[in-house]
């Protein structure tokens, strides 16, 4: 067992509990750099994806240099050495998210991966008029492979409203259920809204229904403990690069039973038992999902994310990113002309913004002459767009290395948006 304090000294976090921004700034490398002509970087873009501390790029790159070989098949050192580390990042993330079993833990080329192999893997199960429910803040990978099973199978997709603060409408979800339930698919925090949704009563409530839950936990992990026990879903998906881990990798925690009784959607090798041309039986799980060569160095990569952000401890990140949404939603509102869409009672740090008529890629383009990197479009919901009546909003997202310092730079890149179109 490694201690707290090792895992501290390791991911270069403070000791001490108050929480040292600079000290977590000093591991991420882009942090150091300035851009356009001597300007600093501050990068507000980390929903859309986070930067990568050097512990991880580390570990990434000594797996290449050092252990590069193939997982579970080898009777070789370096294999061996590989697959150590592999299973170990799924020991991890079994862990971090108190799955009963590592064996609940599969790992997928992100969030969307993860949903679509749920939708795939019910396909069978599915008849027509059987409903799948979903919220209307999801990110289009939660809407997507609902309206494909939707066209392909003659179920149907109930969309839960929200509020105009951008929060679910509890009751009409609750109405919604009906014994046809098969499926609720809902997302945790709702990444153009900032949105924390009340996932256990969303949870609670499908379950008694008699439904499937798959929570999208994609914005969820970095900000907030996630038990999966606790909540009692039966899916639940992250990408590990929004956890400052490698792209092209993520997971889907099933419960036991659910992945048990899911018939596989990919085959190929690893996923076998045993093979003839008559028959092939599969292997058990987790294996059964994991068809072909993994992306070994990305999920070594994401179990060494997960480790530094234990360390970082996800209370006292928690606080420092609530501190950087009280500040940033003050000065934002302050500067005339700006509307801020998303304004739920429990939020993360994700600001969606308007800024009088202009529009959000301008907004995007003029922030980044300043050095300040943000995201500008519908942020894959177009949905929650059209709820609004707007077609694209700025995006300000903050995350662990942010520092007041970056709210005042963009505060002050947006007035001078405003001062340019008038
Ligand atoms: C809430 C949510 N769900 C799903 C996704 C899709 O994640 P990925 O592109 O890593 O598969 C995102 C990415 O922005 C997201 O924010």
């Amino acid at each position: 067992m490694t201690s707290t304090s090792t895992l501290q000294a390791a991911a270069g976090a403070p000791a001490a509990t108050r929480y040292d921004v600079q000290r977590v700034r000093a591991q991420f490398p882009a942090l150091a750099q300035t851009i356009y002509e001597n300007k600093p970087l501050v990068y507000l873009d980390n929903a859309a994806t986070t930067l990568k501390p050097t512990p991880v790029v580390d570990v990434i790159a000594k797996h290449y240099a050092m252990e590069a070989s193939n997982i579970h098949r080898g009777l070789h050192y370096l294999s061996e050495r590989a697959t150590q580390a592999y299973e170990g990042a799924r020991r991890r993330v079994a862990g971090f998210i108190n799955a009963e079993s590592e064996a609940e833990i599969i790992f997928t080329s992100g969030t969307t991966a993860a949903i679509n192999l749920v939708a795939l893997g019910h396909e069978a199960l599915l008849r027509k008029g059987d409903e799948i429910v979903i919220s209307h803040m999801e990110h289009h990978s939660n809407i997507v492979p609902w309206q494909m099973l939707r066209d392909r199978l003659g179920v149907v997709l109930k969309v839960v409203p929200i509020n105009d603060d951008g929060e679910l409408i509890l009751e009409a979800y609750e109405k919604m259920l009906s014994p046809r339930t098969r499926i609720v698919s809902m997302n945790y925090v709702s990444n153009s809204l900032g949105t924390v949704n009340p996932i256990k009563a969303v949870v609670d409530a499908a379950r008694a229904a008699g439904a499937i839950t798959l929570v999208d936990a994609a914005q969820a992990v970095s900000t907030r403990p996630v038990d999966v026990q606790a909540l009692g879903c039966d899916f639940l998906a992250f990408s590990g690069h929004k956890l400052f881990g490698p792209t092209g990798v993520g997971v889907l925690y099933g419960r036991r039973e659910r992945l048990e009784a899911m018939p596989p959607v990919f085959g190929g090798g690893d996923m076998i038992a045993n093979v003839t041309f008559d028959k092939t039986t599969y292997n058990t799980i987790p294996h059964k999902f994991e068809a072909g060569t993994a992306n070994i160095a990305g999920v070594i990569g994401l179990g060494r994310a997960v480790e530094y952000v234990q360390a970082l401890g996800l209370g006292p990140i928690a606080e420092h990113e609530a501190d950087l949404l009280g500040y940033a939603t003050q000065r934002l509102s302050d500067v005339p002309g700006v509307r801020i869409i998303g304004t739920a009672g429990d939020k993360v740090a994700i600001i969606s913004f308007i800024v009088g008529d202009v529009h959000a890629h301008d907004v995007g383009s003029i922030l980044d002459q300043d050095g300040v990197a943000i995201r500008a479009g519908h942020h894959c919901t177009q949905p929650v767009m059209d709820r609004f009546g707007v077609p694209a909003t700025a995006r300000a997202s903050f995350s662990i290395y942010n520092t007041r310092t970056d709210v005042d730079a963009l505060v002050s890149a947006v007035t001078k948006v405003k001062d340019l179109f008038g």
